[in-house]
């Protein structure tokens, strides 16, 4: 796991490097992100599964053709849900057989594309996109080969708009209701398509595995029903991503060695039970293997001392390079990088440059009484689903990703400039 220091002069120094350093050479805000402790967890995953499983790293958690490069390195697959994603991970090197397309509204276009360059999986989320990947496939003139993604109806203990298994949402086909048997029905008449497995992703930044177990439990029962039904037995399942990661102390996640351990025993056992053969295991964790690996490097600036409330500490950056606090009452940490101090704790709510109140970093924190404008903080676990879901709010440059390891930092995703904002700008 990623370790960071503090050095004589009480710096935080992560991956060998000085953060007062970092901010020097890359500027603030950057996201700093530890490439060993990237591959540590790709490998901590790998492990945990075993030879006879696949982990799919979800790409949309954070993806740049360095990351593709690593996981390619660590023997991952890759999970892409868009033609950009598609895009990145090809020119990043990924073969086309170790990636999987997602998306509950693919594109012709994105199917085409995904189909032609010959990906491993295409993951089917709606009766209407089974007819279209059969279509283009036999167009191209090849056989698919494609899961089918379930809703098992499970809820999974997180926020609402980040739960995806129960039914009454746009992804997946219902286990109930014979929604799944149908479409697996379909699948089957059509040549092009070459039905590999079921797929159910229950949701994300979940900490009690219970809802994988059922989920488990569902998606092999669905093995039993195709097998009796059509006499074949489907080679793969994915249980897709969701494991939570520790934003903030209070937080307790599940290792990977836990949960593969209780879903490998769950689908041995309940396939010994239905004299099934035991199918392929594959997962796709996002947040879980880059959310820990990096955080976001501010320098604080205007401090607004409330009297009797709080103490509004302003950085250089905000909801455009982490919008999760304002989306999702996301909780994050926050601590004073570059120096110690002894001043008292004081309560102090991080927050953007941006023109709403609604552009908080961090809501509540305790952050040394004597903070002045020029200190670097550092929000930790900022690795998933802030630099891939950054925007230009304001017109902000989005911050660049520095991978930093023994020592030396690269930089992997550059700072956008202004002229990157005005190219666009065409009128
Ligand atoms: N597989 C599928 C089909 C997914 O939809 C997702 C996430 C994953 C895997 C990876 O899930 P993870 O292991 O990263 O939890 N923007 C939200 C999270 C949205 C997740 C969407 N799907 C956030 O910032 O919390």
């Amino acid at each position: 796991a990623r370790t960071v220091t503090r050095n004589a002069d009480g710096a935080a120094v992560v991956g060998g490097l000085d953060v007062r350093h970092l901010a020097e050479e890359f500027g603030t805000p950057a996201y700093i992100l530890d490439e060993a402790d990237f591959r540590a967890r790709c490998r901590a995953w790998k492990e945990a599964f075993g030879t006879g499983a696949d982990v799919f790293y979800a790409g949309k958690a954070f993806l740049s053709r360095a990351v593709v490069r690593w996981l390619q390195e660590e023997g991952m697959n890759l999970d892409v849900c868009s033609a950009g994603e598609l895009a990145v991970a090809l020119s990043g090197g990924m073969p086309a057989d170790r990636i999987a397309l997602h998306g509950n509204n693919k594109s012709t276009e994105e199917i085409e594309r995904a189909v032609g360059e010959g990906v491993g999986r295409i993951v089917l989320d709606s009766f209407e996109e089974i007819v279209r990947v059969a279509h283009i496939a036999r167009k191209l003139g090849r056989r698919q080969p494609v899961q089918i993604r379930v809703t098992v109806g499970v809820e999974a203990h997180t926020h609402e708009f980040i739960a995806t298994a129960h039914e009454d949402q746009k992804f997946g086909l219902a286990l109930s209701g014979g929604v799944a048997a149908e479409a697996v029905r379909r699948v089957l008449k059509l040549d092009s398509l070459e039905l590999i497995g079921i797929h159910s992703h229950i949701g994300s930044q979940i900490f009690d595995t219970s809802g994988f177990e059922v989920a488990a439990h569902r998606v092999v029962d669905l093995l039993k029903e195709i097998r009796d039904e059509h006499g074949i037995e489907l080679p793969e399942i994915d249980l897709g991503g969701g494991l939570g990661i520790a934003y903030t102390a209070d937080d307790d996640p599940r290792e990977p060695r836990e949960i593969a351990k209780s879903l490998r025993e769950i689908v041995s056992r309940e396939c010994a039970a239905a004299r099934l053969t035991e199918p392929r295991l594959s997962v796709e964790p996002g947040r879980a293997i880059v959310g820990p690996t990096a955080f976001t490097l501010y320098e604080a600036g205007t401090i607004k001392r409330l009297d009797g409330l709080r103490t509004y500490v302003s950085v250089d950056g905000g909801m455009s390079d982490n919008i999760r606090t304002a989306l999702y009452d996301a909780e994050y940490s926050v601590a004073l990088v570059s120096r110690t101090s002894d001043a008292e704790p004081m309560l102090a709510r991080v927050v953007g440059k941006h023109c709403e109140s609604g552009d908080i970093v961090v809501k509540d924190a305790f952050l040394p009484a004597d903070l002045a404008p020029g200190d670097l903080l550092a929000v930790p676990a900022t690795g998933a689903y802030c630099r891939s879901m950054a925007s230009n709010y304001n017109h902000a440059l989005r911050p660049p990703v520095v991978a930093v390891r023994d020592g030396e930092a690269k930089v992997i995703v550059r700072r956008e400039t202004e002229d990157d904002l005005l190219r666009l700008d065409v009128g």
